[in-house]
């Protein structure tokens, strides 16, 4: 399995040819370099940064995804297409709150942008949480990254709490926001 290079991937694809799968340990190069992507193509969509991360050990990348080492709930999830990587994704449950869900880490590949890779991803954790029992989903969004919060208003997630500096020193700004799942109020 491949990073996608923005050149080589078929751009006449639709998300029906997308396959989202969850990533196992052992797949860890593979989540190393589409997380160090994102960082490198995103600045500002994310918390941390591709200078702090590339300093991770490989045994760091690996143990970020052996989840019960960890002891974390989570689903980290890639998207793939034509045998190239092309998105990820993390659904993660922090106990004790086990109602709620969290979005993280959420990216596209540019050349892949558009088709709604982003969205299957989403449903794809939606899934999982209403699954394990959780009443919401949260995340958190970069004000000035319209692309995102259009996805996430577009996708049912409402503004929930004050904005937040994206990092310690940065003047980019994060809206909280909340999507209520089910009937539950
Ligand atoms: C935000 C991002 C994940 C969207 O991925 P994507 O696969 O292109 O999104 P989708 O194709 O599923 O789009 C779903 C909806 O999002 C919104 N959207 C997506 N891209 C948009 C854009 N460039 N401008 C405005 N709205 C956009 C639209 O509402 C769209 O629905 P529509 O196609 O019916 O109009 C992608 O642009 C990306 O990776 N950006 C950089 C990283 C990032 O910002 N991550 C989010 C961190 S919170």
């Amino acid at each position: 399995m491949l990073l996608c290079p923005s050149t080589s991937c078929r751009k006449n694809t639709s998300v029906s040819d997308v396959k989202i799968r969850e990533v196992p340990p052992q797949d860890w190069p593979l989540y190393k370099s589409v997380r160090l992507s994102s960082l490198e193509d995103s600045p500002d969509s994310f918390g941390s940064t591709y200078e702090q991360e590339v300093l991770l050990s490989d045994a760091e990348w690996q143990a970020r995804l052996d989840l019960e080492f960890r002891g974390l709930d989570a689903r980290p999830l890639i998207a793939e297409l034509a045998g190239h990587a092309v998105g990820l994704a993390w659904g993660v449950i922090h106990e004790p709150d086990s109602k709620t869900a969290h979005i993280y880490q959420m990216w596209v590949s540019p050349s892949q942008r558009g088709k709604g890779i982003a969205t299957s991803l989403l449903n794809e954790i939606t899934a999982w949480a209403l699954n394990k029992g959780c009443e919401r989903i949260a995340l958190a969004v970069t004000t000035s990254n319209e692309a995102a919060v259009s996805l996430y208003n577009s996708s049912g997630y409402l503004p929930a709490g004050s904005l937040e500096a994206l990092r310690n020193g940065s003047v980019f700004l994060v809206q909280p926001m909340v999507k209520r799942l089910g009937n539950t109020k």
